[in-house]
């Protein structure tokens, strides 16, 4: 799916994260698994994670960061009409998280609802919210991202439990007088599905006793470099634009490795790319949240600068967006 927008201007006007306190180092991964700092960051760039403790949900971590959205865009969680999280990792399978969010936000009469779909299930809920609101059928949405993937980690394989990390990020959408998103693509390659999978998570009976997330990583950073490179590029086109009239490309920080890729094959600036994976590793939905949080932070979210944000994730699925930043800029 791709294309350009053409409806009323939608943008996000607030953005909350929320990441757990416990800090997880390489030097305490190495005590874990036969693996060292070295090994981790030459080949991932990752140093360190924050990982959920085993009283902690994808909610509890949610919450502050939909609380710090709402805050930030100046609203109240009875103001949203339409919430989605997109999850790998929700609390549980029912009552949903967007419906436990939902409730503990106030937010009575937003419609609620998770959405899978793997790592780029934030670029999904984006687009998706950027249709309801666009046609008029929501007013304001708060859209979450967030994974909590330390929960469904085979803690004894090295090669998974490097990547990844625990994390959620949050946006309020809705009309805004300028700028706002230009244009969607998002695509899913089931024929992929097998590097990366989660078996005996759902309806599917799995004889194995090692229902854990289990991943091909050669395969999957095959894609990853491929789908990186190719979806920015269509959405680029499509909304008439080129990397040059990119300000902060916000990509998904899974590895060093991959986004230096993607910089290097797209001929994006280094200084226009926005890396954290070292402190937060892949936090899989809250991966491109919490880097737009931290692009803010650092004073490179200027109202007017254009955006680029490309997901990518299990499925295989990848996805992204352009939009030109409004800071204060809500109808
Ligand atoms: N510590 C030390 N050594 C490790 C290790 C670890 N944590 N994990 C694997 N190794 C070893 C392997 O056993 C292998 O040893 P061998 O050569 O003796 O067989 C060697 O390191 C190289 O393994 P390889 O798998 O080729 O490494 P790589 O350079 O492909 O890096 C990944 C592995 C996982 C970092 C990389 O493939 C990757 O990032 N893939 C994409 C994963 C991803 O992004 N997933 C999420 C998508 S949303």
């Amino acid at each position: 799916m791709i294309g350009a927008t053409t409806g009323p201007r939608v943008g996000i006007t607030g953005l909350g994260t929320c990441v757990p306190e416990q800090v997880m180092t390489n030097a305490d991964l190495a005590k874990l698994v036969d693996t060292n700092d070295e090994w981790i960051v030459e080949r991932t760039g990752i140093k360190e994670r924050r990982i959920a403790t085993q009283e902690e949900a994808l909610s509890d971590i949610a919450l502050p960061a939909s609380r710090a959205a709402l805050a930030d865009a100046g609203v109240e969680g009875s103001d949203i009409d339409l919430l989605i999280v997109a999850t790998v990792t929700p609390d549980m399978m029912f009552p949903t998280t967007s419906a436990i969010l939902a409730d503990e936000l106030g937010a009575t009469s937003a419609g609620a609802y998770d959405l899978l779909a793997g790592c780029t299930g934030f670029m999904y809920a984006i687009a998706q919210a950027y249709g309801l609101l666009a046609s008029g059928m929501s007013n304001r949405a708060l859209v979450v991202g967030g994974d909590v993937l330390s929960k469904v980690l085979d803690w004894t394989d090295r090669s998974t439990v490097v990547l990844f990390g625990d994390g959620a990020g949050a946006v309020v959408m809705e009309r805004v007088e300028r700028g706002g998103f230009l244009g969607f693509e998002l695509g899913a390659d089931g024929t992929g599905g097998k590097h990366l999978w989660y078996p005996g998570s759902g309806s599917r009976h799995y004889d194995g006793s090692d229902s854990f997330m289990k991943m091909n990583g050669r395969e999957v950073f095959k894609f990853a470099t491929r789908v990186m490179v190719s979806s920015a590029r269509s959405i680029l086109g499509q909304c008439g634009k080129t990397v040059d009239d990119v300000d902060v490309y916000v990509p998904h920080q899974a590895n060093k490795r991959i986004i230096d890729h993607a910089v290097a094959k797209l001929g994006i600036a280094p200084e226009k790319t926005v890396v954290n994976v070292q402190k937060y590793g892949n936090t899989s939905s809250g991966s491109i949240p919490l880097a737009l949080a931290d692009a803010r932070a650092d004073g490179r979210l200027s109202d007017g600068k254009l955006v680029l944000m490309t997901g990518m994730g299990a499925g295989l699925t990848w996805g992204s967006a352009l939009i030109e930043w409004t800071e204060g800029a809500a109808q």
